[in-house]
């Protein structure tokens, strides 16, 4: 593979989406403009790519905007974003950015991993050093160039100190993915932000992560701190804000679609804004710029497809994570209806005392671990019911799942794509797997036709 230009593989992927599932989406991206379809497929069924419309989320976004505009102190400027994958953390973090852009502010965001303090770092020294800023300070460029070995030996704590001192603009520090563990890098974040916080400089930061981040954070030594960040949880979206959406980005590019249509598509989604994505996306495609109405039958045709991505990028990925017990205890809640006693699902699970009657304190870690993960809620006294309904009974596959089995094909009417194709996959796959080792950068899309024998 000697092009890589004009690569349809983005370089930094997030590491946990099933990379299957991106590529196919970039393909079919390609595939659309090329069918003349009038407006671009507004929809983005991939993880931290902006949605037509960012739903159901104004009470964070107004929140974060009381705190840049309230000034040094204010709670809003230092927050923690949890939610479940795929509830939009990235995306939010982005407008977030956006936000603080257009009021002047200089913003980072980064992911939380080894080389993220060096990121952040590159940023700060180009902030400070750039003739923007040294105009606005009144200072000769070379005056206020750090030379990059200068940089390399203070901390991020002195750097940022440095910043402010040369009257840099407000900064705006988005650290993403923080979930795994809290690594010394995000605590030399956290205490360099903490410092100036102290200082009363123009701050903000926002971490972002699963749920159970904050719990982790409440056993890693020095980030007692983060108890004092405002907790923003993302959870579902309102059924109504996401048929109302719905209506209006069909509307806009230039589709009608009927009141039920609209139901079943808003309710198909369970709230899930990853599930939006992917079912507007194969909407709008299957719509291709006709004439008439969406139906009902529109969104019937195109459903099992987008469910069965959605299984493969977001369910197995969970499932995958959680420990045996865990995923029995989710599926035993799962087959009594999403609801059920801790007793019911200890006499499920088979969890017995000495006398034969169910023990539910035997599950109580499980239990106590899921919810903490957010995938269960207490349901009042001795019941939990699912926090996001998913496809929990579905039986996970390996980790490297995707790369694994081929899924079988959909059923229902020819929803007028191309027909799941499982070879398209596995090619697909066998790709992914020589990028993750290091193979294959980028593809051009000569390349990608030619591998994968699509037409032109
Ligand atoms: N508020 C929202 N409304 C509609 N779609 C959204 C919203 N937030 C995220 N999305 C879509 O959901 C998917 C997941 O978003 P992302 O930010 O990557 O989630 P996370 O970082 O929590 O895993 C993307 O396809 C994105 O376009
Ligand atoms: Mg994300």
């Amino acid at each position: 593979m000697a092009r890589r230009a004009g690569g349809i593989l983005r370089p930094r992927i997030p590491a946990r989406i099933h990379l299957g599932v991106i590529l196919r989406y970039n393909i079919t991206q390609y595939n659309d403009t090329s069918r003349g379809t009038p407006m671009r497929n507004p929809f983005s069924p991939t993880a931290g790519f902006m949605p037509p419309q960012i739903v159901d989320r104004d009470r964070v976004l107004f929140d974060f905007e009381t705190g840049l505009e309230d000034g040094p102190g204010a709670e809003e400027r230092f927050m923690r974003v949890s939610g479940e994958r795929g509830m939009g953390k990235t995306v939010l973090l982005q407008k977030m950015c956006a936000m603080a852009e257009e009021r002047g502010w200089n913003t980072v965001l980064t992911e939380a991993n080894e080389g993220c303090i060096d990121y952040i770092r590159d940023k700060l020294l180009s902030f400070i050093s750039s003739p923007v800023a040294s105009a606005s300070l009144k200072l000769p460029v070379a005056e206020v160039t750090l030379a990059a070995e200068d940089a390399t030996r203070v901390t991020l704590r002195r750097l940022l100190e440095i910043y402010y001192e040369r009257g840099g603009a407000p900064l705006l520090l988005c650290v993403d993915e923080v979930q795994d563990s809290f690594t010394s890098e995000v605590r030399e974040v956290v205490q360099g932000a903490r410092a100036r916080f102290g200082a009363g400089d123009e701050i903000a930061i926002v971490l972002a992560g699963l749920p159970d981040m904050i719990a982790n954070a409440r056993t890693a030594r020095g980030l007692t701190f983060l108890h004092r960040a405002m907790g923003e949880d993302l959870g579902l979206l309102d059924l109504d804000r996401v048929r109302e959406s719905y209506r209006q980005t069909f509307e806009e590019g230039g589709a009608r679609v009927s009141m039920d249509a609209l139901g079943l598509l808003a309710e198909s989604t369970g709230g899930h804004p990853y599930l939006m994505q992917l079912l507007g996306r194969r909407l709008w495609r299957r719509w291709g710029g006709s004439p008439d109405p969406i139906g009902i039958e529109d969104v019937e045709a195109v459903l099992p497809e987008a469910r069965r991505a959605f299984d493969d990028a977001v369910v197995d990925v969970v499932l995958g994570e959680l420990t045996g017990r865990q995923r029995d205890y989710l599926e035993a809640v799962a087959r009594r209806g999403g609801e059920a006693s801790t007793r019911e699902v200890a006499e499920d699970l088979g969890y017995t005392d000495a006398d034969g009657s169910p023990a539910t304190t035997k599950a109580s870690a499980f239990r106590a671990a899921l919810i903490q993960k957010g995938l269960l809620k207490p349901a009042g006294r001795g019941r939990v019911r699912l926090a996001v309904t998913l496809n929990w009974t579905r039986t996970p596959r390996s980790p490297s799942m995707s790369t694994q089995d081929t899924p079988a094909a959909p059923t229902g009417e020819d929803s007028g794509e191309t027909p799941y194709d499982p070879s398209f996959e596995k090619a697909v796959l066998e790709d992914v797997r020589a990028w993750r080792a290091g193979k294959l950068e980028t593809y051009s899309l000569e390349e990608v036709e030619e591998h994968l024998g699509l037409d032109r």
